[in-house]
């Protein structure tokens, strides 16, 4: 391994505009707010910051429809306002990364608005319309990713067109080359305005098959996920190699992509020397309650079971990347509930859980990301009614649920643990009302442990989650075990039994170990190899050698000559 990239050092803090920190009183978060805040996540050794859209957008889907690709939404603020974010992170060495969302546009972007007039118009074919069937149904039976047909009929055009989201999101036809051609331009924008790099959502979506078919329905409406349908199909790489060439190559930023489906035997096509890609997002370790596609009601919810097939997808992404690529190491963002309940059950302590997950995020081998608030232990919400969500998708699921012949109450449960508004909730400053986000009535309500867990609180409590978080971001970025955290290679310590998740990070002779407990007994061990090593860090008060308690986690660095044998766990 070479010198390390910048972005393979630093630590990606991921903020929701809307949900960050509201100057105005209107209620949702701006982008005055985010620069605001850059000395706090300065503090936290942030290196950059990755923005969820901020551009002009009707907001269904909160920014991922996106109306204009070169400008800012009023609600965030003007272009002046990210300049200035962006010229007050760079005197703080931070990069700020914009979201891009090209597989599809808002249906008021001006490109659909030409395209839905016709089919002779300079835009006519910038989207994806068919006929309908003879018997004027949709083309085929794909499912949308938030619930109901792919497909929605233009009255003005005569035709459907497909979205693989929301219908106020028409999928974008990547067969246009002009198409591609003001994507990368707007992309270059960007660049040109000094951004550090992209997050580029949705990109398994882009190439649609050569032919449209009905799938195998995948539950009672006879439909199927479009996601089956649709993603990581062939010739996908010519287009993305273009947009590399065309935007990525030799810059000085990083690229992230969402490639839900891209398995770790076609990694090499995606990052590393001859990838598209820096990273990518994949969920196999996110998705593991879901047995089929993302329907909620269909999810098993939290089981013990979980935790060895978590191992098994981070020991499998960890060793793709062994020798070529990066990933990055993530367990929440704007999509995701909160990892205190995603990985733990609901009586888990959730200071405990998120600074084990926090020791997972920090010394598994990638650059870590942290989503706003995930910093502080911050929890999922549970409202009563499907009313009081804003969320897109959790009506698309709760519909379905219903559909399929589940109870109010019943899907209500799916909507609370899946619920993309757990995490979106505002983030928690201080103790005043509204957690200090804003003077205004927040657009979705702040948690009601906000007094407990806010930056005002855990900048003083001992034994914080905020203040575990900058330790072991210093401890990855500087001292002695920083160079085993950062290019150190891993090798799982098994054998410990199936709620113990063990690694072993190895550099020139040192070693760091990592044991995470996610179960609720106390797990007895031989701690072979470590008699020698030194505590870094531990989620609990007074760590002993040889025994984890309910939901305790460790960290230690020690010289990989020690002696050890093979794990046995006692109880
Ligand atoms: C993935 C984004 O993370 C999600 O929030 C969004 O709804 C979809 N892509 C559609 O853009």
């Amino acid at each position: 391994m070479g010198q390390l990239k910048w972005w393979q050092k630093t630590l990606v803090y991921q903020v929701y505009p809307k949900s960050f920190l509201d100057t105005t009183g209107s209620g949702q978060g701006d982008i005055p707010g985010i620069t605001s805040k850059l000395d706090y996540l300065g503090s936290l050794g942030v290196g950059a910051v990755w923005l969820t859209p901020v551009y002009p957008s009707p907001m269904v889907d909160n920014g991922y429809d996106i109306a204009d690709y070169t400008d800012i939404d009023p609600s965030y603020g003007t272009m002046e306002d990210m300049e200035e974010l962006i010229a007050e992170a760079g005197k703080r060495n931070i990069r700020i990364v914009m979201d891009l969302v090209y597989n599809h546009t808002s249906d008021r972007h001006a490109w659909f608005l030409e395209s839905r007039t016709g089919r002779d118009n300079g835009k006519s074919d910038w989207y994806i319309w068919r006929n309908a069937n003879p018997d004027g149904s949709a083309p085929t039976n794909w499912r949308s990713i938030f619930g109901g047909s792919a497909w929605t009929w233009c009255e003005e055009r005569q035709q459907y067109y497909l979205h693989t989201f929301a219908k106020e999101q028409p999928d974008l036809n990547w067969e246009n080359p002009e198409v591609r051609q003001a994507l990368y331009d707007a992309a270059n924008f960007w660049l040109e305005k000094g951004v550090g790099g992209f997050r580029i959502d949705a990109i398994v979506y882009i190439k649609k098959p050569q032919e449209f078919r009905d799938g195998p329905p995948d539950s009672a409406d006879g439909m199927v996920n479009i996601h089956s349908m649709t993603a990581n199909t062939n010739g996908i790489l010519d287009f993305l190699r273009e947009f590399r060439e065309k935007v990525f190559d030799g810059k000085d930023i990083f690229t992230v992509a969402e490639a839900n489906s891209v398995g770790p035997e076609e990694l090499h096509d995606w990052v590393g020397e001859l990838g598209v890609f820096d990273m990518l997002f994949e969920f196999s370790h996110t998705n593991l309650e879901f047995t089929n596609g993302e329907i909620w009601c269909q999810a098993t919810g939290y089981r013990p079971e979980i935790i060895p097939a978590l191992k098994k997808c981070l020991t499998a992404s960890q060793k793709a990347t062994a020798d070529n690529g990066w990933y990055p190491i993530f367990f929440e963002n704007h999509d995701q509930p909160r990892c205190v309940r995603h990985f733990f059950p609901d009586d888990a302590d959730p200071v405990h859980a998120a600074k084990a997950i926090a020791l997972l995020l920090f010394t598994l081998r990638g650059t870590p990301f942290v989503y706003e608030g995930q910093e502080l232990g911050m929890d999922n919400v549970s409202w009563g009614s499907i009313e009081d969500y804003n969320d897109i998708s959790s009506h698309g699921q709760y519909e379905l649920a219903r559909e399929e012949g589940y109870a109010e109450d019943v899907a209500m449960r799916f909507v609370q643990r899946y619920s993309r508004d757990n995490a979106r909730t505002p983030m928690q400053w201080t103790m005043e009302r509204h957690a200090g986000f804003t003077t205004g009535e927040p657009w979705l309500p702040v948690h009601e442990d906000y007094a407990t867990y806010c930056v005002e609180t855990e900048s003083v409590a001992e034994g914080s989650v905020l203040s575990f978080y900058r330790k072991l971001s210093r401890l990855r970025r500087s001292g002695k075990a920083s160079e085993v955290l950062q290019r150190g290679n891993y090798v799982e310590w098994t054998g410990l039994g199936d709620m113990i998740y063990a690694f072993r990070r190895q550099w020139a002779g040192k070693e760091v170990t990592t044991l995470v407990n996610f179960g609720s007994e106390e797990v007895h061990y031989e701690p072979q190899g470590m008699d020698q090593t030194e505590l870094l860090a531990a989620t609990h008060p007074m760590p002993a050698k040889g025994v984890l308690r309910p939901y305790e986690a460790v960290c230690c660095m020690g010289d990989c000559l020690a002696g050890r044998g093979k794990g046995v766990q006692k109880s």
